[in-house]
């Protein structure tokens, strides 16, 4: 009745020091456990398939999130810069569509340096980040933690490239969802919309902002996924480095090549890598031979135009919301109730 750890605890749900001043200690939860197993079986499907090729989310190990991180920062690379420009130049007309937000739900936060312009636009009461590379996020957290010390922050370790499933403790009043940088083009339309779709059943009541890459001029596209540093090709290299750490693969990245290519027809950017000359890459109970300028597919990044994209957030059973572009174009900001 007068249990001393209740009383007076009506709305404290968090087990946090919560007295002004006292630092917080950011919540961070693993919910997709390492199967080391089930990996080697997606991975080795992929490197003995026909045409050859591996999930993009093999790109961000420690050093991958690394190498992402510059990119961003390379002249070619315009996406990061032009959404961040659109939320500066919008903002105030962002917070008037979206609304109260109870919580902010960060799918792929990487740095969260996306989510920490949004702070002072949003006002959310619950900050979650989700991304596969837990303990990248573990630190990125602890940034956005002593820059926002009274913001409820949380980490979710999770690898939602084939299910989204958000632990529903986490999510405290309105969700908004908000998916950044334009990583929906990892998905084909085709596997964008269950991906969506299961998005809009978790943000009920809520929605879904998201940044979109819209297509313009191969002489544009082209160099921002291949760098005249080099900082995609090492980006997208290292994914060997990664595979020969996981699976016991004796790739050797010298000896392939970077390729970023836009697809006009199926309008997304695709890269591979290309063997360099004929090759054999072993692992542990098998090997495959490569011919001399056959490649791995390693990543799609579609681009879309507005009116196909609202079509995509219509199909997965969005309400009719908002956009905003930048001055010329180049990519785009929705929102979408759910
Ligand atoms: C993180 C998926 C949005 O597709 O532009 C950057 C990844 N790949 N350069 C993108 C990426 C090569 C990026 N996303």
């Amino acid at each position: 009745m007068n249990d001393p750890r209740t009383a007076g605890s009506t709305s404290n749900a968090t087990p946090q020091a919560t007295e002004p001043g006292a630092p917080r200690t950011p919540h961070v939860t693993q919910v997709w456990r390492e199967d080391l197993a089930a990996t080697r079986v997606e991975l080795l499907r992929g490197l003995t398939a026909a045409a050859a090729y591996a999930s993009p989310k093999f790109l961000y190990d420690a050093l991958g999130s690394r190498l992402f991180e510059a990119i961003t920062e390379l002249p070619e690379y315009y996406p990061t810069r032009t959404e961040a420009a659109i939320v500066d130049a919008h903002g105030a007309a962002f917070a008037q569509a979206i609304g109260k937000v109870g919580t902010l739900i960060d799918l792929g936060a990487g740095n969260c340096s996306k989510a920490l312009r949004l702070f002072p636009l949003l006002a959310p009461q619950r900050y979650v980040a989700v991304d596969i590379s837990v303990d990248f996020l573990r630190d990125a957290l602890a940034h956005v933690q002593r820059q926002h010390p009274q913001l409820d922050v949380n980490g979710v370790g999770l690898d939602f490239s084939s299910r989204l499933q958000i632990p529903p403790r986490s999510v405290q009043g309105r969700p908004v969802f908000f998916y950044a940088g334009s990583s929906i083009g990892n998905f084909t339309p085709e596997e964008a919309v269950p991906f969506l779709t299961s998005v809009r059943e978790q943000a009920g009541g809520g929605g879904l902002l998201i940044g979109v890459d819209l297509v313009k001029p191969t002489e544009i596209l082209e160099p921002a996924y291949d760098d005249a540093l080099g900082v995609t090709a090492a980006f997208n290299l290292n994914l060997l480095l990664h595979l020969n750490r996981l699976i016991g693969t004796d790739f050797r990245p010298r000896e392939w090549r970077h390729v970023g290519l836009f697809d006009t027809l199926r309008s997304r950017i695709e890269m591979h890598l290309e063997a360099r000359h004929a090759l054999t890459v072993a692992w542990p109970g098998g090997e495959r031979r490569f011919a001399a300028g056959e490649r791995i597919h390693t990543e799609n990044s579609c681009k879309y135009t507005v009116p196909r994209f609202e079509a995509l957030l219509q199909a997965s059973g969005f309400a009719r919301g908002h956009h905003w572009l930048d001055e010329q174009g180049w990519f785009a900001v929705f929102w979408a109730p759910a």
